[in-house]
């Protein structure tokens, strides 16, 4: 080893830039921040080839006076805070002193300023961190700051740039948060010469018509409740406006937008009982509350927060999402799964089954329901134990060509009740559907979390109370070192002491398991066959695994919307007809079998 040696400031910068700065929109962030703590009241945007040429931001706000502006690009200074008690109440959405300075060490930047009551601007231009002399320039009160060629000078982090169109739909996304957190501001957005988006200074209702669109205007519920120190406005899309991902949830702290995961799971609740689990909520929500009461120095980029009452924050933000659905359910009937393309017959079973919870199966949503094409459910040949019960019935291989003449009754019909705690009967156009119900849960969890994975979105489930294990020193290096894969796979863990671990969520499709006995059994499949194998070769093995915890158990006690919601999954799930280890879920009696039992007609 070298001796130790202080780093140049180039590279320290260059450090600190790999946290702040991470893609054109992370630097973009950056500066629209500062122009919003300059008081600025247009902001215009330019962007060329995704960012990744250009990131040049003018404001009207107050301006850097000339012999601060070399400072301005210094790390570690700001006019922002000066003390740790101003870092507690800070108010601001800056405060760190660095944003400027990892911008600087990894573009060519030029800021030019003018403050009031002076005759002209001055500029300096920086490259690599080296800073030119303050030299006079035109420009209105208030400043122009143009990043070129982000990482320019760190090819290693260019290579991690994605396309011009990725690159862009993350600025404009980026743009899109700011812009809605700030209505009273107006904002513009170029891109490669041509006006992507220019926003008027106007109310949040009209900034949130105009970001997200009319469609969810008319579905948002307004929002605005005030109790023990914390304030929360803003809208809450109807449960029927649900989207397939999370891209329409805006949730914004003190002003700073943030991802966090207890606002995330209190809001999750509060949609609980009125949203298919499949389905994400829309919003666009507002939180304010005593700057001393939240940390928002926690990440770099600020996106996270810790709150000092985490619990409080949980039961408002719950509470107060939870009424104005109910309320507006009362009123509006929404909070009913939105049944438009059901048949009358499926569609009380869609109402019933919204009303419970238990299993996690709830309600389905219409898509649920492909009634003709793409069934992969033709009947499997019988299994011996069938074929030795039943010889002589010979019709086994029933199709389901005469359900698709009912079009009411779907492919496997509608159930009648369950038998000993392990099969469900259920009646279908053709006759008697029998099915296995631990086993074909179990398939049907077992491909949504394989689908889930291909797409690297296993949904997690932060537990309310997170699980704690007694463990031995392999599960917790296990814990330590393959923290990736387990979120990768749904999982968030924590090492609390040398032999046990905190199991804080598990994967959302699983959250009928217990959270210790499947971190047990995952944790055994990562140690014995190590992270990439369990990912690879093992992979379907360790999905096994998972989804039998998460499957519903034998002699537990189905409801009748419980069970049909179990059929209607596996009517859209594929490969739903035979269970992981190859035996038949389900199994079709028709009514000529039937007779044939019972001798009749002969
Ligand atoms: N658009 C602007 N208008 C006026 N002053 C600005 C502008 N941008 C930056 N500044 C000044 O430059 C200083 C440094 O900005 P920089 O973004 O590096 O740090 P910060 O905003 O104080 O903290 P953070 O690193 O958390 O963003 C700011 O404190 C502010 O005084
Ligand atoms: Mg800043």
């Amino acid at each position: 080893m070298s001796a130790i040696q202080l780093l140049p400031d180039l590279l320290i910068n260059q450090i600190a830039a790999g946290e702040v700065v991470e893609r054109p929109a992370s630097a973009l962030k950056e500066l629209l921040e500062n122009s919003i703590d300059a008081g600025a009241t247009e902001i215009e945007v330019r962007l060329a080839l995704g960012g990744m040429k250009l990131i040049q931001i003018t404001d009207n706000g107050c301006g850097i006076p000339a012999a601060e502006l070399p400072l301005a690009l210094a790390r570690h200074a700001t006019s922002k805070i000066t003390s740790l008690e101003d870092l507690e109440r800070v108010g601001s959405l800056g405060f760190r002193g660095e944003a400027l300075a990892s911008i600087a060490s990894v573009t060519h930047i030029t800021l030019t300023s003018r403050i009031e009551n002076t005759e002209h601007a001055w500029l300096v231009e920086g490259e690599g961190g080296a800073l030119s002399a303050p030299q006079p320039a035109a420009h209105a009160v208030g400043c122009t700051i143009a990043a070129h060629d982000l990482f320019f000078n760190t090819p290693a982090r260019r290579k991690f740039l994605k396309s011009e169109a990725t690159e862009y739909a993350h600025c404009e996304e980026m743009f899109k948060r700011v812009a809605l957190a700030h209505p009273a501001i107006g904002f513009t957005l170029q891109h490669n010469g041509r006006v992507a988006m220019h926003l008027r200074p106007s109310d949040l209702a009209t900034r949130v018509h105009t970001i997200l669109g009319e469609d969810f205007s008319q579905a948002a519920l307004p929002i605005a409740v005030e109790a023990v120190g914390m304030r929360l406005a803003g809208f809450a899309g109807v449960p029927a406006y649900s989207r397939a991902s999370r891209d329409a949830q805006y949730c914004f702290v003190n002003g700073r937008f943030v991802r966090d995961k207890l606002i995330t799971h209190a809001l999750r609740e509060a949609y609980r009982d009125v949203l298919h689990q499949a389905r994400h909520p829309a919003y666009v929500l507002f939180l304010t509350l005593d700057p001393t009461g939240v940390d928002v120095n926690v990440h770099p980029t600020k996106i996270e927060v810790r709150f000092r009452d985490s619990r409080a924050v949980h039961q408002f933000m719950y509470h107060a999402v939870q009424q104005a659905l109910a309320r507006a359910g009362g009123e509006q009937g929404v909070n009913q799964v939105p049944v438009s393309v059901l048949s009358e017959q499926a569609s009380d079973v869609g109402r019933q089954a919204s009303g419970f919870s238990e299993l996690g199966w709830r309600a389905q949503v219409p898509q649920a329901m492909p009634r003709q094409a793409s069934m992969s459910l033709a009947v499997n040949e019988p299994s011996p134990f069938y074929s030795a019960l039943f010889a002589g019935a010979s019709e086994t291989q029933a199709t389901l060509a005469p359900v698709q003449a009912q079009p009411d009754i779907p492919p496997l019909g509608f159930a009648l009740g369950q038998l000993h705690g392990v099969y469900i009967l259920a009646q279908n156009a053709a006759g008697l559907v029998l099915v296995d119900m631990h086993a074909a849960h179990e398939r049907v969890v077992y491909e949504k979390l394989k689908q889930a994975l291909d797409t690297q979105t296993v949904p997690t489930q932060p537990l309310l109370v997170p699980a704690a294990l007694t463990v031995g020193p392999l599960e917790v290096a296990t814990v330590e070192e393959q923290g990736d894969t387990l979120r990768q796979l749904g999982f968030e863990m924590a090492v609390l002491s040398p032999n046990s671990i905190a199991v804080r969520a598990i994967p959302a499709l699983l959250q009928d398991a217990d959270p210790s006995e499947l971190a047990r059994a995952v944790l055994q499949d990562l140690r014995e066959f190590g992270a990439s194998r369990v990912l690879t070769e093992r992979r379907n093995e360790l999905l096994g695994t998972m989804a039998c915890h998460g499957a519903v158990r034998a002699n537990r006690r189905l409801m009748i919307p419980e069970m049909n919601a179990l059929l209607r999954e596996m009517e859209t799930t594929e490969r739903a007809d035979q269970c992981n280890h190859g035996r038949p879920t389900w199994f079709q009696m028709s009514l000529a079998d039937l007779d044939k039992l019972f001798m009749r007609g002969k």
